[in-house]
């Protein structure tokens, strides 16, 4: 919640915190600081302090800190808006009519604004696919054996040949380039940048509809031979391919006991039309837990049906691992000879279809299948490491859904079911060759704790706050990054701050600090705090960047270690320790650079 700046400043200034503060403490200067005792907890000696022309308290025992806006919220136990009412009463100043949280509300406004204009769109593409230019598109979809009733379900439609007839139709019904940009349905030019074109030319039209029916993305497809064959609408305010799944809005109001996962547009639209109305499509290769959460609210279970090819068969390893996460039962359909559903379904009809649903295989069996068909078990040595990695990845399940892959394992191995059993006991500790290299490569010392390393981004906070010059010579370090801040307080004020030492040359700290919520406070002023003991902010900069940088790499390269013990596909894990070399030789660099 946001007040106008300049009155929160005006606030601030006739709530001095040194006299707010002595009305309930007791505060006796010292060294350029106020101090007393503590009112947040027993504080024998005087920790606590204020420090005027900081607009800043900070308890050094507890740690305890803020503007005089915190100070009220923790002293009087109230909440935000009540401390800042409290502190305009102080001051006999009126509150703010409405809140100001005018950021906020244009974004809101923007977005209406983008989900008008893509309304519009389709419509004007729908009309499109039904007038003369329309004539192609109408032809294809009749060769692809599309009725009209489905383009109608689906809101197909075709996008004019024309470079710009979308642009001046929207705009000449009051939409702004820049939101037609925004939306993704108009580019810049590269050339020439004042120019503006459609992003969509000539081609076949495929709304992508949220589940609460507003038109957020498209997805155009070529009705010739020319790459890329589809375009799709990239991030927008409205719109992440991450987060949304093709056809979620004609599940709407379903009870259903499962859905269809397949790969495309074509095979969502094909599946409908014959019948398998509980098909979408996740418009990527790889499902996304965000996917999956949207898909649990209308059913328990999905069948992956994608594509044949490699890619597809990737696709559906990592997506069973994420429905397994979100708790979503998770089952393959194999469509034999490469077909996609949609051509499967148009040469069998639906029948077949679901006959091979009927036949579909669990998603841990279908992993089985793959580590045995990417070792081959015609060898005994393919045998022998098909065993390794089958059990390895029994191991991680629950006794009782191991049982029951064992006889199959087994079977495929030739070893016998007490053997197999006994090794998914084992794989829980089994350590490969790999591994071991991976943990040579991470034989350094334990990572700090967590504590010194809030420490070391405190007092990068610090020397980023110390002025203006300091921020913006450190903002501008090399391996200086916002990342380097775990604390996403510590991150998020840092942003806030260099943005306004680049926007206005300054930054009013206190009144930055008076929006925070507590915990946000106690570690910013923590920060603002440390400043008085800065020698020299620069030198000390670079030294904390190196280490925080340092430390970060060690992470990945721990986390990136675990990754691979977790992989079972040699493939997977030959990529894996690739980029486990390629890190390791960065920090190594890394490391050189400081000796230097
Ligand atoms: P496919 O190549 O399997 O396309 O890509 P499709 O849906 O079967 O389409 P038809 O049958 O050839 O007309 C699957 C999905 O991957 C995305 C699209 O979402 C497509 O539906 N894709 C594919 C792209 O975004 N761009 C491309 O160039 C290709
Ligand atoms: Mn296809």
């Amino acid at each position: 919640m946001a007040f106008p700046e300049a009155w929160l400043n005006e606030l601030m200034s006739k709530n001095d915190i040194a006299s707010v503060i002595s009305e309930y403490v007791q505060l006796t200067p010292k060294g350029g600081r106020l101090w007393g005792h503590c009112p947040f907890h027993v504080d024998k000696t005087p920790s606590f302090s204020v420090t005027p022309d900081k607009q800043l308290f900070h308890c050094f025992s507890c740690k305890a800190g803020g503007s005089v806006i915190q100070f009220i919220m923790q002293v009087e136990n109230l909440s935000y808006i009540d401390a800042i009412r409290h502190l305009a009463q102080r001051a006999g100043m009126d509150m703010p009519n409405e809140i100001d949280d005018r950021r906020l509300m244009e974004q809101k406004r923007k977005r209406e604004r983008i989900y008008e204009a893509n309304r519009e769109a389709a419509l004007f593409f729908c009309r499109a696919l039904y007038s003369n230019e329309g004539a192609n598109a109408r032809r294809y979809l009749e060769k692809r054996g599309v009725n009209f009733e489905t383009a109608k379900k689906f809101g197909l439609g075709y996008s004019p040949e024309g470079y710009d007839t979308l642009f001046n139709y929207l705009t000449s019904k009051g939409f702004s380039r820049e939101i037609l940009i925004d939306a993704g349905l108009a580019v810049a030019g590269h050339k020439d940048p004042s120019k503006t074109f459609d992003f969509f030319r000539g081609r076949l039209m495929f709304p992508v509809i949220s589940a609460s029916g507003k038109v957020i993305a498209f997805g155009g497809r070529t009705m010739g031979n020319d790459e890329p064959k589809y375009i799709n609408t990239g991030d927008t305010p409205v719109y992440n391919k991450r987060e949304n799944i093709y056809a979620i809005n004609l599940l709407k109001g379903k009870k259903l006991d499962d859905v269809i996962m397949v790969e495309g547009y074509m095979d969502v639209i094909s599946l409908h039309q014959r019948g398998i109305d509980n098909a979408v499509a996740s418009l990527g290769t790889a499902l996304t837990t965000q996917q999956a959460r949207l898909i649990k609210r209308y059913a328990p279970k999905v069948y992956y049906a994608y594509d044949g090819d490699e890619a597809g068969q990737k696709a559906m390893i990592r997506g069973i691992d994420i429905l397994r996460a979100s708790d979503i039962e998770a089952r393959v359909i194999i469509i034999p000879d490469e077909h996609d559903p949609d051509e499967f379904i148009k040469q069998y009809g639906p029948d077949s279809f679901l006959s091979l649903k009927d036949a579909s295989i669990t998603g841990i069996r279908f992993k089985l299948e793959r580590i045995a068909k990417l070792n081959g078990t015609d060898t005994p040595d393919g045998r022998e490491k098909f065993a390794r990695e089958a059990c390895a990845l029994l191991s991680k399940l629950d006794p009782v859904e191991r049982d029951r892959y064992i006889p199959l394992v087994a079977e495929r191995s030739g070893l016998s079911k007490d053997t197999v059993k006994e090794q998914c006991g084992l794989s829980k500790k089994a350590v490969t060759g790999e591994e071991q290299t991976a943990a040579r490569y991470v034989g350094y010392k334990r990572p700090k704790t967590d504590s010194e390393r809030l420490k070391a981004e405190k007092k990068l906070l610090s020397c980023i706050m110390a002025s203006a010059d300091y921020g913006n010579e450190i903002g501008k370090m090399k391996g200086f990054s916002l990342m380097l801040f775990s604390s996403p307080h510590l991150r998020a004020f840092c942003a806030r701050l260099l943005t306004a030492y680049s926007a206005k040359g300054k930054a009013d700290i206190p009144v930055m600090m008076a929006e925070l919520e507590k915990d946000a406070a106690d570690e910013v002023s923590g920060a603002y705090a440390g400043i008085s003991d800065l020698v020299s902010p620069i030198a000390s900069a670079e030294e904390i960047i190196f280490s925080l940088r340092k430390q970060n790499m060690k992470r990945e390269l721990e986390e990136l270690s675990a990754e691979i013990k977790e992989l079972t596909s040699p493939e997977e894990k030959a990529e894996a320790l690739n980029k486990y070399k390629a890190k390791y030789a960065e920090f190594q660099k890394l490391s050189a650079e400081r000796q230097n």
